[in-house]
């Protein structure tokens, strides 16, 4: 599958069929195509819950509201922040270039993110973003289909997957194979309505 129709193919899958198991190298291989994803200063701020074991998948599918999906997925990914990367022996994300550039990183991480819990946040928010996007489409380009979602209990999602306190839930993602398809697109906006050309009008 391409690049344009696995972006074209994707959909936010509601029913999973609750047969199919994803392998082990499966899950792996999907892991190691998202810790490609880009993040500011290549900060890997993004931290994931990888579960598959079904009494977890049960308890996640209450504090989702009972939502079908995690229940039926064979995988649920909890995209997480982590809000201490930033200063978590930071020289390591460059560790492949020489030192000035490792120190030029650390402290420039440390002039933005140091005084700014809004500046780790919305880092958290990016990185998962791009995370979130390589694993549908990498999910795709392997078979399978999957659902991005929010509509979760919060304080709930955190006590199941023993969130560090330094850390936020961005959002969840339901891996495995769709048991029927997606009901059409809701509606997509125009290219008028949202591209502007140099600047906004
Ligand atoms: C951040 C986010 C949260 C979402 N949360 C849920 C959810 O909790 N349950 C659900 O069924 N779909 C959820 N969706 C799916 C959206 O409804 C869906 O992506 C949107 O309607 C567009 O449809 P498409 O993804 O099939 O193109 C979520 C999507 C995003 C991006």
């Amino acid at each position: 599958m391409d690049t344009f129709d696995a972006i074209k193919t994707r959909r936010a899958i509601k029913k999973f069929d609750n047969t199919y198991k994803m392998s082990d190298e499966q899950v792996q291989s999907l892991m190691k195509l998202t810790l490609l994803s880009p993040t500011s200063y290549n900060q890997q701020n993004w931290r994931f819950v990888t579960v598959t074991d079904q009494t977890v998948k049960e308890q996640i599918h209450v504090a989702a509201r009972n939502q079908a999906q995690p229940l039926d997925g064979s995988l649920v990914i909890l995209l997480c922040g982590n809000m201490s990367a930033w200063k978590d022996d930071p020289m390591r994300y460059w560790k492949n270039h020489p030192l000035e550039k490792q120190e030029h990183v650390r402290d420039a991480m440390h002039k933005k993110y140091s005084d700014s819990p809004q500046n780790r946040r919305d880092e958290a928010m990016r990185s998962c973003g791009f995370a979130a996007q390589t694993i549908m489409l990498a999910a795709k380009q392997m078979g399978l289909d999957s659902c991005p979602m929010v509509g979760f209990e919060y304080d709930e999602m955190a006590k199941i997957i023993n969130l560090p306190d330094d850390h936020i839930i961005v959002m969840m993602i339901v891996v495995g194979k769709a048991a029927s398809p997606a009901a059409e697109r809701g509606g997509q906006l125009s290219l008028d309505e949202v591209v502007f050309e140099n600047k906004f009008d």
